[in-house]
């Protein structure tokens, strides 16, 4: 299993910064806040975007049952070998851009997902490329379903209204930088 934090998972984030967005793994308290809507007994299949060192997946995987399916989304393929090495079954890891969600999902014959997570820096990625994951994570999330994405501010919130029922935001200061988490309801 990956371990929480090393120095080396923030020196690849700084590295790979205009596609991580950050510095540092998300700390313990901002995965707890991200994951804490979801009923872990209701779930099968969860999507995660942009898994980089693992932190989330880690927790994920922490709180899953058994027959339960994690498939990771993740661009870089560094962050992508690192999560590789993870020995879980219930682990699908795919080197692909988070657009590619509708492609992964039809190749495995899954119609719906419960969840989708996402630590994707949405703010850095061009418009027209949210608009574009964002529909794509709308048409397979199941209804009930939630998509929940952390930003450390409120300047995607606009492009997620139209796609989700509900929003409910949450903000924590611990975290470096403190983030929001988006609940957003399909
Ligand atoms: C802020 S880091 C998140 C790392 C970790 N999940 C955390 O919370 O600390 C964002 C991750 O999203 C990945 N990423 C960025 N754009 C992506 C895209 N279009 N598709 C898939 N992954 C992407 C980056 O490579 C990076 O690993």
């Amino acid at each position: 299993m990956i371990s929480r934090f090393k120095f080396s998972d923030s020196v690849k984030l700084i590295r790979n910064i205009r596609t991580t967005g950050t510095i540092a793994p998300s700390s313990k308290i901002l995965v707890q806040r991200l994951l804490a809507s979801i009923d872990f007994s209701k779930t099968n299949c969860i999507v995660e975007l942009g898994p980089g060192n693992g932190c989330v997946t880690q927790a994920l995987l922490k709180r899953m049952g058994p027959d339960s399916v994690l498939l990771c989304l993740e661009v870089n393929s560094e962050f992508a070998a690192q999560l590789n090495t993870v020995e879980d079954s219930r682990l699908h890891v795919y080197n692909v851009c988070a657009s590619s969600i509708c492609d992964i999902l039809d190749l495995l014959e899954i119609e719906e997902v419960d969840h989708v997570v996402s630590s994707l820096p949405l703010a850095i990625i061009e418009d027209a490329m949210v608009q574009n994951i964002l529909s794509r994570i709308n048409s397979n999330l199941k209804r009930g379903g939630t998509f929940l994405q952390y930003q450390y501010s409120l300047a995607n919130y606009n492009d997620m209204k139209p796609f989700f029922s509900d929003i409910k935001l949450k903000f924590t200061l611990r975290n470096m930088p403190p983030a929001f988490v988006y609940e957003c309801l399909k």
